[in-house]
């Protein structure tokens, strides 16, 4: 699958490394190519850097990696995704009654959102550890782009946990309140995840 990155930071860089190292096409879009290229020489793989824009032509599914206050200027200036797949992993700490996927759906021009991999902390992405590393959570409207999405939760080393269509995605924004509280009641490594299992 081709892959498109949006933003080098923790997460966009992890996600981009397993999914190049499992065999993908990676491309990093960044505000400053240069970085995006320096990361992909980084990763190897033949991972690309190139602009954000570059990284949205470049993909069948596109992966939102930057700051949930950043994303509504992204996505504009993104304009039409011509319907491909966007994997969002934003968290808005303040939301309240919107969650952050809504406002995701609400600023993406013709893209089928789908949210994943709120839940996870990228020191978990960033190991070495290539499989067995617990749920990913997703949500999303569109059954065809889950389908794709759980494929690439997979590909990174996680089982994916379709959670409903995107007004389930109150859940993940839950969830994601009870890990760091967990985290925070552990020794703060972010090194833990969920893992749903049938146990009976
Ligand atoms: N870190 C985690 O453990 C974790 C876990 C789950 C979900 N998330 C969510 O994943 C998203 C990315 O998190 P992250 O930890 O990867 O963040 P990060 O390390 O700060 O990286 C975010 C990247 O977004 C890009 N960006 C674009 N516009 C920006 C702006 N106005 N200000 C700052 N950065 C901008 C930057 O890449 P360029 O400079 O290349 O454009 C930056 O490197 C966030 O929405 C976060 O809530 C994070």
């Amino acid at each position: 699958m081709k892959i498109g990155i949006i933003g080098t930071g923790r997460m966009g860089s992890a996600l981009g490394k397993r999914w190049a190292r499992a065999g993908h096409e990676v491309m990093f879009g960044s505000r400053t190519p240069e970085k995006a290229h320096t990361l992909s020489e980084q990763v190897g793989f033949g991972a690309q850097g190139g602009s954000t824009e570059q990284a949205v032509l470049f993909a069948d599914v596109i992966v939102l990696a930057v700051p949930f206050r950043a994303a509504q200027e992204v996505l504009y200036a993104l304009g039409d995704l011509g319907g491909k797949i966007l994997i969002e992993c934003t968290n808005d700490f303040n939301a309240d009654d919107i969650t952050s996927a809504e406002n995701i759906v609400s600023w993406a021009c013709n893209a089928r959102v789908v949210k994943a991999f709120n839940t996870i902390f990228d020191p978990i992405l960033a190991s070495d550890k290539l499989s067995d590393l617990g749920s990913v959570f997703i949500v999303g409207d569109d059954d065809a782009a889950k389908a794709t999405v759980g494929t690439l939760v997979r590909d990174a080393g996680f089982e994916p946990v379709d959670t409903g269509g995107l007004a389930d995605a109150h859940y993940l924004d839950t969830l994601v309140r009870l890990i760091v509280h967990l985290n925070g009641g552990l020794d703060g490594k972010r090194n833990i995840n969920f893992h749903i299992r049938r146990v009976v």
